[in-house]
């Protein structure tokens, strides 16, 4: 049997409205470039990654430009326009879009447009921490903060213990088997990992990095551009 070959998959059919920009959130400039193209590079780069697939709404008009204007991205990032309603459903249909061109014991490392950070140290990490494991994971970040639930008027309604607590990172990585039939079945999940829990098994958490952070509100752009030109 040949050994399993590793994908990444980026669903970047999304519309970022907390970002309340004109563009979607990952086409915005970020360090020179639009967001999307610091991932697609890294994976590109990444030795480990045997192809990577992008997954677009299939109205968008940005990708075609951002392509042509990535000449060594030629040959290593196909074009899915698949985007769905969700992340969930863009996700899947990517997976079902590529599934004659993956085993279904390959991994696929699916991976946020929105999180720029990424590094090829962190992709190298996830996948040899997973290499062995019947499941697979996702990076995640011990939470250091004290947790408050809050009500409607901003009080705390209670503390939350934070011993245990993670939050999850991406990329996630999973099986292209074992991830289409856990997506095909879960209801309303936010992300792989969750669908992956809902058929009983748990997921392994690997480090992740602070750099690895979600772009979500206009103040994340700041940051990120600093984590992108090395300053932090
Ligand atoms: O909106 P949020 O930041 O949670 O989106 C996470 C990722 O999922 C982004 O890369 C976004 O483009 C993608 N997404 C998608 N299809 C959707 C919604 C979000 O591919 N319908």
């Amino acid at each position: 049997m040949n050994p399993s070959r590793h994908f990444a998959l980026i669903p970047a059919a999304g519309v970022g409205a907390r970002l309340g920009a004109a563009i979607p959130k990952q086409y915005m400039p970020l360090a020179g470039q639009p967001m999307l193209m610091h991932v697609l590079r890294t994976f590109a780069a990444a030795s480990e990654i045997s192809h990577v697939f992008v997954v677009v709404s299939p109205d968008d008009g940005y990708i075609a430009d951002l392509m042509a204007a990535a000449p060594h991205l030629q040959g290593r990032v196909t074009v899915l326009y698949h985007g769905g309603a969700s992340r969930q459903a863009s996700v899947l249909n990517g997976l079902q879009a590529v599934k004659a061109q993956v085993d279904e014991d390959d991994w696929m490392l699916v991976h946020d447009a929105a999180r720029p950070g990424l590094t090829q140290d962190l992709i190298a990490q996830l996948i040899a921490a997973l290499k062995d494991d019947r499941v697979g994971g996702l990076l995640a970040l011990p939470v250091v903060d004290t947790l408050k639930r809050g009500d409607q008027n901003a009080r705390v309604a209670q503390t939350v213990e934070r011993s245990g607590l993670w939050a999850a990172q991406t990329p996630q990585m999973f099986r292209h088997g074992l991830l289409t039939r856990a997506l095909t079945l879960a209801e309303a999940v936010t992300d792989e990992a969750g669908a992956v829990e809902l058929l009983g098994l748990q997921p392994r958490l690997v480090e992740g990095s602070p750099r690895n952070f979600k772009v979500t509100l206009p103040h994340d752009v700041a940051l990120a551009e600093m984590f992108l030109k090395e300053q932090v």
